[in-house]
Formats: C-alpha cells, structure tokens, sequence
C-alpha cells in the first residue's frame, strides 16, 4: 500500500505516493529524481546522504520520508540560490575542500547546518548574557560536529578551513 506523503524539497512542494517503507534517502534520488544526495553505507554510518530537515542535519537513509511529511527538505541542489553558490559551496572550491567528491553534498549539508547552529548559538547566548562573547568556532570543535561525515580521500583539513572562512 501506498501513502501520500508531502514534502517541500528545495523550496517546492512534491506530493509523492509512497510505501512507508521508503527511507527519505530513496525518496529523494528515487521518486523525485534528486541524485546529489548520495548513498555511501545506507546505515546511518558514513554521512554520504545528509539533507538538512526544517534546518536540522539528518542521515537521510537513517529516515522514512513519511516521517517528514510537511517538512521543509533541503538538498545538495537546494544549496545554491539565484544561480548563485552558497558561501560555503564557494568556500569549498576555493580550499579544495573535495577530491572523489562522493561525500561533498552530505558535508556541505552538515556545514551549513552546523554554521547555522552555532550562528543561533552564539546569538542566543549573546542575548543572556550581554557581556558573553560569542564562542569561538574552533577548529577541534568543527571536526567534532563534523564527524558524522566521513571523508575516505582525507580532505579533512581543507573542509575544516572552509568552515572557518565562512564562520569568521
Ligand atoms: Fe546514510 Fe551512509 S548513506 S549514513
């Protein structure tokens, strides 16, 4: 049996028919034909598939899309606006931030969620505290809230840097 399932993905509203079966993850490169979000490991272990839910990150394969219906889903291709790179898209290119490529849209999604989070964070904490200085986005700290993307050419250092170029 089929469910319908509402989604808006990259700003547009899809109506899918879908057994409850399928995982976000299928939904997207399957059903609506998305294919920048990638399947690495379909186990929730290697971060090849994060989309970014109402803003939060999550492994898409780790998810039912019936889950997430009314949800707004961003993709890899919902990144770019008005033909126009996300800072941290251009942040990658300008650091080399990739080499295969296959985990780029995943650790662009968890990025962006991540500045994003840690933006909300500094400034709520910034409004407790007036004197609080916004913490500092360090680099040990970005490769732990990264860690959840895995980068089997190492490009490590190059992705932590631009964070760090689009944070500061
Ligand atoms: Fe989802 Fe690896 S494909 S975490």
């Amino acid at each position: 049996p089929v469910m319908p399932v509402k989604l808006t993905i990259n700003g547009r509203l899809h109506q899918l028919q879908l057994e409850p079966r399928v995982t976000l993850l299928d939904a997207l490169r399957e059903y609506v034909g998305l294919m920048g979000t990638k399947k690495g490991c379909d186990r929730g272990q290697c971060g090849a598939c994060t989309v970014l839910a109402d803003g939060r990150r999550i492994n898409s394969c780790l998810t039912l899309a019936v889950m997430h219906e009314g949800e707004s889903i961003t993709t890899v291709e919902g990144l770019a606006q008005a033909g126009k790179l996300s800072p941290i898209q251009q942040a990658f290119i300008e650091r080399d931030a990739f080499q295969c490529g296959y985990c780029t849209p995943g650790q662009l999604c968890s990025a962006t969620a991540l500045i994003e989070e840690f933006r909300a964070g500094a400034a709520s904490a910034a409004t407790r505290d007036v004197r609080a200085k916004p913490t500092e986005l360090t680099e040990a700290e970005i490769r732990e809230r990264m860690s959840g993307n895995i980068c089997r050419c190492g490009a490590y250092p190059n992705i932590v840097a631009a964070v760090i170029d689009v944070y500061r």
